[in-house]
Parts: C-alpha cells; sequence; structure tokens
C-alpha cells in the first residue's frame, strides 16, 4: 500500500530528494578529475550532450516505472511484466547492485568522515604527508567510523520517506551548496587561480576520443544515479500529480550544476598553489584527488591563510563531500529496504537493521581489503592482473560492469515490454503537454533504438577492458 511505504510530501521534497541521491561523490570528485584530464570545457560539452540527450530520457523512464507499479524495481519488473520470472529476476538485479554498491560508497564515505575528523583535530599537516592515506585506509579507527556512517544512516533511514530521506536532503541539500559556493569565491580570489579556470573553461577538442566519449558517458550515468534502480524506488513515493518531466530536468540540472562548481573550485586550487602542474601530473582518480591531491593542496595554502584558515577550508571542503556523500548512500540503501517492506512484508525498522547489518559485515570485509586482512586483499585477478582486493572486486563488479547493464535493460524493459503507450500515459498523469510533445516522440524514436545501444557498447567495452584486458575501444577509433 503507498500510504504505508510513505511517500514524498511534495514535488520539490522529491527533487530535493533526488538530487541528494544524485549529488555525490561523482560530482564533487569524479566530474573534475574527468574534465581536468580530458580537455576541460570540451568534456564538460560532450557531458551535457550525454546528459540531455540519453541520461534525461532513461531518467524519466526510471521515475515512470516507479510510480506507475508503486514498488521497489523487483515488484515494478513484476508487474509491468505481468508476473514474467526473468523480468522479475531481472529487478533483482536492480535491487542486489545498489546493495553492493553501498559497500563501496560506505567506505569512501568513511574515508570522508575520516578525514573531516583529523582536520578539524589539527591533523591536516599529517594528512598532506606522502604516506598518510596508505597508512590512514589500514588504520583500525576506520571501524569506529563505519559505525558512526551507519548510526547516521539508521537515524535517517528510520525516519522513512519524507521525515528521513526527504528531510534530511532538504537540509543538507542547501548546506552543501553554500559551502561550495562560499569555498569557489574564496578559491577564486587567490592569485593564479585564472590559470586553473582557463584550464578548466578553454576547450581542448584535441582529448577527446573513444576513451574519452566512454568514459563521459558513465560518468554521466553514476552522477545521476541511473540504473541501480534508485529512481525507480523514488519514483514509486511520488504522487499521481507530479509532473515527471519537470522534475528529471530540475534533478538532472541541479546535478550538473554542482558538478560544474567542483570544477570551479577544485581547478583552480589546484593551479594557484602548483601554477605550473601539467594535466599528466594531476591525480589519476577521484579517490586520489580527493584523499592524497587535496589534502597537500589545503596544506600549501597555510602560507597565505596560516595552518587554522587552510585547516578549516578543508574541514568544510571535507564536510560538504561528507553531506554529498550520506544522501546518496542512503539513497543506495533505500532500494533492499524497499524490497524487503514490499516484498517480504517486513516493517521499515527490521528491513533496515537487516539490510544494514549486513552491509555492515561486508563493509568490514571492503575495508579490511587494503592490507588489514589478507584473505581479502589479495584475490586471484584478472583482466591481467595477478591480483584484485575484495573492494575492486565489488567496484569491476557492480559499478563498472552491472550498472551499465541495468541501464541498457530499463531502455528495453520500457521499450518492449512495458512500451511506449505504458510509458506516455504514466508521464502525461502530471504533465498535460506531454502526449504530442517533441519529448514524446524524442523519447519514443530512441529508447528502444540509439540509446540502449549506446549503452550497451559502453557495457561491452567495459567488460573487454575489466575482464579480458582488451581496449575495443582504442582497437576502434585509436
Ligand atoms: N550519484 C552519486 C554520485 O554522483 C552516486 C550514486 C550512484 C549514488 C548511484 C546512488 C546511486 O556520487
Amino acid at each position: 500500500m503507498a500510504a504505508d511505504r510513505g511517500q514524498f510530501s511534495s514535488k520539490f521534497g522529491f527533487i530535493f530528494a533526488a538530487a541528494g541521491s544524485a549529488v555525490g561523490l561523482g560530482n564533487l570528485a569524479a566530474f573534475p578529475v574527468g574534465a581536468a584530464k580530458n580537455g576541460g570545457a570540451a568534456f564538460l560539452i560532450l557531458y551535457l550532450i550525454f546528459v540531455a540527450f540519453i541520461c534525461f530520457p532513461i531518467m524519466i523512464s526510471e521515475f515512470g516505472i516507479g510510480r506507475s507499479t508503486n514498488s521497489n524495481p523487483i515488484g515494478a519488473f513484476k508487474k509491468l511484466s505481468k508476473n514474467n520470472a526473468l523480468w522479475t529476476k531481472i529487478g533483482g538485479l536492480a535491487v542486489l547492485t545498489p546493495f553492493m554498491i553501498s559497500v563501496f560508497y560506505l567506505v569512501l564515505t568513511v574515508w570522508v568522515l575520516g578525514y573531516f575528523i583529523l582536520t578539524v583535530f589539527g591533523d591536516l599537516e599529517y594528512l598532506a604527508s606522502v604516506n598518510a592515506f596508505s597508512e590512514f585506509v589500514s588504520s583500525p579507527e576506520l571501524f569506529v567510523y563505519v559505525a558512526l556512517v551507519l548510526g547516521v544512516m539508521f537515524l535517517i533511514l528510520n525516519g522513512g520517506v519524507k521525515d528521513g530521506i526527504e528531510k534530511t536532503a532538504k537540509i543538507l541539500m542547501p548546506m552543501l551548496a553554500v559551502m561550495l559556493v562560499l569555498l569557489v569565491i574564496f578559491v577564486l580570489t587567490l592569485d593564479n587561480a585564472s590559470a586553473g579556470l582557463s584550464f578548466y573553461l578553454v576547450p581542448d577538442f584535441s582529448k577527446i576520443n573513444g576513451a574519452v566519449v566512454s568514459g563521459a558517458l558513465s560518468q554521466a550515468f553514476f552522477s545521476l544515479s541511473l540504473g541501480m534502480g534508485i529512481l525507480i524506488t523514488y519514483g514509486s513515493y511520488l504522487s499521481d500529480k507530479t509532473d515527471l518531466v519537470d522534475s528529471a530536468k530540475l534533478v538532472a540540472i541541479a546535478d550538473t550544476a554542482i558538478a560544474f562548481f567542483a570544477g570551479l573550485l577544485i581547478l583552480p586550487a589546484i593551479f594557484s598553489f602548483n601554477p605550473n602542474i601539467s594535466p599528466d601530473e594531476l591525480s589519476t582518480s577521484s579517490v586520489g584527488l580527493i584523499f592524497m591531491f587535496l589534502p597537500q593542496v589545503f596544506m600549501s595554502m597555510s602560507s597565505v591563510i596560516g595552518y587554522f584558515g587552510a585547516s578549516l577550508v578543508a574541514a568544510i571542503f571535507f564536510l560538504a563531500v561528507f553531506f554529498a556523500a550520506i544522501t546518496s548512500l542512503v539513497s543506495l540503501v533505500e532500494v533492499p529496504v524497499a524490497h524487503m517492506v514490499d516484498d517480504k512484508s517486513m516493517d521499515r525498522k527490521q528491513s533496515l537493521i537487516k539490510v544494514m547489518s549486513s552491509i555492515f559485515v561486508i563493509s568490514i570485509l571492503a575495508i579490511g581489503s587494503f592490507g588489514m586482512l589478507d584473505f581479502v586483499t589479495t584475490l586471484p585477478g584478472y583482466g591481467g592482473a595477478e591480483t584484485k582486493s575484495f573492494f575492486d572486486y565489488i567496484i569491476d563488479m557492480f559499478y563498472e560492469t552491472i550498472l551499465p547493464f541495468i541501464g541498457f535493460i530499463v531502455c528495453i524493459f520500457t521499450a518492449y515490454r512495458w512500451k511506449f503507450k505504458g510509458l506516455s500515459d504514466e508521464i502525461a498523469t502530471g504533465n498535460s503537454t506531454y502526449k504530442g510533445s517533441f519529448l514524446e516522440k524524442y523519447m519514443n524514436a530512441t529508447l528502444g533504438t540509439i540509446i540502449p545501444l549506446f549503452v550497451l557498447f559502453v557495457f561491452i567495452s567495459t567488460v573487454l577492458r575489466i575482464y579480458f584486458n582488451i581496449d575495443i575501444i582504442q582497437m576502434m577509433f585509436g
């Protein structure tokens, strides 16, 4: 029953919650790294095209699937496919994936919280030292931080959809935006900031190649929280009055705006303290950026604003990242929780305890796989790597591989099983101008053709790259 499952209080409550899910580490770390390494504004333009023409239609479909069935992904696929066993199983994948990704995301969130706490206690100088990160990821205090983060998540999720998820997003998202704007203003006043700005904003199209195109699509997908059953689940808490098109537009704009602002913060910050840095020296990954590179950048600010000032800037940054991450984490955990509530007749608290204790156990293994627990640190490798950690297994299988696969499935399911009539009727409830609009024509023409083909290509090339060490994109596009 919709009433028992909970509902967002209004369209804006829903938009805040969905934006809370979308805005996360993908925006604050992965996007600036992607832009920095891949041609600045050229990457941004590509990213915007993918958000508008590929991700936006998928987002609307996910909202529609959720709202029309009032159900988590398993129930949703089951209902719309009229109890087809295969589709129901695929729905299961859209519940298992966020569950597993929540483990990987939890580990990163725990690190962010740890960095925030250490900075507040005056340890920025230590965090900026060369070995800090590797020492930090294998320090036992992480288990205390995990308990803290899980405690906060429990409190939020136990409040339910309206008083937990929605309320938290309504408080944290504006705070995050304010902190980000303050940091951007501060950074832009620094000497040399303009070097970072022009590096970010002047497009370099020569950097765009097949790998960059595929990377930009994956990035947009992850950043908008697509392909995880999350938007299906959040859509299921919506009233019929809500305009799905409008909501999707606002969520996509908010998500993109925060990513863009994060670039305005991070690249000028890096350039003002390392004016001669070449793009190749920038960190290779978002994890490297946040945890290894930025502490050094913050530390070097102390020559201008003192150690206290530098620690303050760093603390605000880590707190902002933590806020972004926790609202995303909550959305990941909501999917399996909704499944237990809907399909296993459990109450919310029971399902929360079950889901979160499983996440706790698996996350111990994931945290231990950075050296503290041997048996999960060196698992058999694949795709050219001799060994892989349990953490790598989760990222490779669920984040890199299954996520685009579910995106593909959502398109195919919508186009060929639910069919466009169902989709159009659902969208038109709450949007009287949808039928006959350009958007309807665009969705009907592409959701069963170009969009899934594009996503399928990303999926196949990722599988070949990760598991077989074959770079098909390099082979095709050079
Ligand atoms: N969209 C979030 C980010 O950008 C990550 C995320 C993906 C969260 C999928 C929930 C679900 O970091």
